[in-house]
C-alpha cells in the first residue's frame, strides 16, 4: 500500500518506519507547511513513534492517494491545503454531519472510530479558529463585517460568524465570482474596486479570506490600495493570511494607523482543533495549544 502511495506522491516518502502516520495533503506542503512542524512537536512529545508527512498531490493524482490513505491501517487522517479542500470534500461527503456538509470543503480528515481502518470522515477547522482572535469584537456590539472571498476558508468562516457572533451585525460579502447559494443575511456583491468603494467607509471589520497577498501574491492586496484610506480610522482588519506575517493589505493597514491581526494565530488555534479530531491523545486543548507554540 504504502510503496503504490510513494509513486503517486511527487516528494520523498518517509513512513516505513512508524507506527502510524498523519498526512497533510496539498500540492506542494512539503515547500513550508506548517502544520507537520506543529503536529510532529506534539507527537514527539507525547512519545509515539508517530509522525505527520506532507504529501505533495498533482489533482490527477488526488483521488486514488485519498483511497489509498484510506485502506491503510497506519494512516490516522490529517490536514488538508489549498487546493483539496473541496476535493475531498466531495469524497466524504455522505460520512459528513450537516453543519459540515453546509461549509462545502474541509480542511481535516480522520477515522471515525480512531485507532482503526474504517472510513474517513472530515471537518473544518478554519471557521472556528478564524473567530479566536475576534470573538470580543465580533460580539460586543452590533457591526458590519466585510469578508473578501468565498472559497474553503470563507465559507467556513462565514458559518461561524453567522452562528457565534451579535445577532444583529451586519454582512458583506466580496468574491470575484458569483455563489450559486447565499445565506438570506449576507449581502453579496461582486470583489470590485466600485463595489468595495462604495460599502467600505461602512465597515468596522475586514476579513480577507481570499489568497491575494499570500506568499504565492506577495505585494498584492485584494483590497486595491486607493481604498485602503477609505476605511474607518476604528476599523479592524483581519487578514487570515500568516505568510507572509504581514500582507501588503496589512502593512498599509498598519501605516494608516488602523488595528491589523494576522493569521497566525487563526492557523496555531485550526492546528490544535485537528490535532484533537485526528489522534487519540490524553493531551487537553490548552496543553496542545502550549506545545505547538513552543
Ligand atoms: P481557501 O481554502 O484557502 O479558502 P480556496 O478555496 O481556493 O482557498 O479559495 C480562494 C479564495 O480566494 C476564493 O474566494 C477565490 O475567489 P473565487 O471563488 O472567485 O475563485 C479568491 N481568489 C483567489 N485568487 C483571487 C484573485 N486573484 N482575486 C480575487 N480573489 C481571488
Amino acid at each position: 500500500m504504502i510503496d503504490q502511495l510513494a509513486k503517486l506522491v511527487e516528494n520523498d516518502l518517509s513512513v516505513f518506519s512508524l507506527n502510524y502516520f498523519s498526512v497533510i495533503l496539498g500540492t506542494s506542503p512539503s515547500k513550508g507547511a506548517r502544520s507537520p512542524l506543529l503536529w510532529n512537536k506534539v507527537y514527539a512529545r507525547e512519545k509515539k513513534n508517530v509522525k505527520m508527512v506532507p504529501l505533495d498531490v498533482r489533482p490527477e493524482n488526488i483521488k486514488a492517494v485519498f483511497e489509498l490513505l484510506e485502506s491503510e491501517p497506519k494512516c490516522l487522517g490529517g490536514a488538508i491545503a489549498v487546493p483539496y479542500k473541496e476535493t475531498i470534500f466531495k469524497l466524504i461527503e455522505d460520512q459528513l454531519p450537516e453543519n459540515v456538509k453546509q461549509i462545502g470543503a474541509v480542511n481535516c480528515f480522520y477515522r471515525q472510530i480512531k485507532g482503526s481502518k474504517n472510513k474517513f470522515t472530515g471537518t473544518n477547522t478554519d471557521g472556528e479558529a478564524a473567530l479566536d482572535p475576534i470573538y470580543n469584537i465580533i460580539n460586543d456590539r452590533p457591526i458590519t463585517i466585510a469578508v473578501l472571498g468565498f472559497g474553503g476558508a470563507g465559507k467556513a468562516i462565514l458559518s461561524f460568524l453567522l452562528k457565534y457572533s451579535h445577532k444583529e451585525n451586519s454582512f458583506y460579502l466580496f468574491n470575484r465570482t458569483r455563489p450559486s447559494k447565499i445565506n438570506a443575511n449576507i449581502e453579496f456583491n461582486l470583489l470590485n474596486a466600485d463595489n468595495l468603494g462604495g460599502k467600505i467607509p461602512y465597515v468596522d471589520l475586514l476579513i480577507n479570506t481570499t489568497s491575494v497577498g499570500s506568499s504565492l501574491s506577495k505585494k498584492q492586496s485584494p483590497l486595491p490600495i486607493e481604498l485602503i484610506c477609505k476605511i474607518k480610522k476604528s476599523a479592524i482588519v483581519y487578514d487570515i493570511i500568516y505568510e507572509p506575517k504581514y500582507t501588503e493589505l496589512l502593512e498599509r493597514a498598519n501605516k494608516l494607523g488602523l488595528k491589523t491581526i494576522n493569521g497566525l494565530r487563526m492557523n496555531i488555534i485550526q492546528a490544535v482543533l485537528a490535532y484533537g479530531y485526528t489522534n487519540d491523545t490524553d493531551l487537553s486543548k490548552e496543553d496542545i495549544l502550549q506545545i505547538m507554540s513552543e
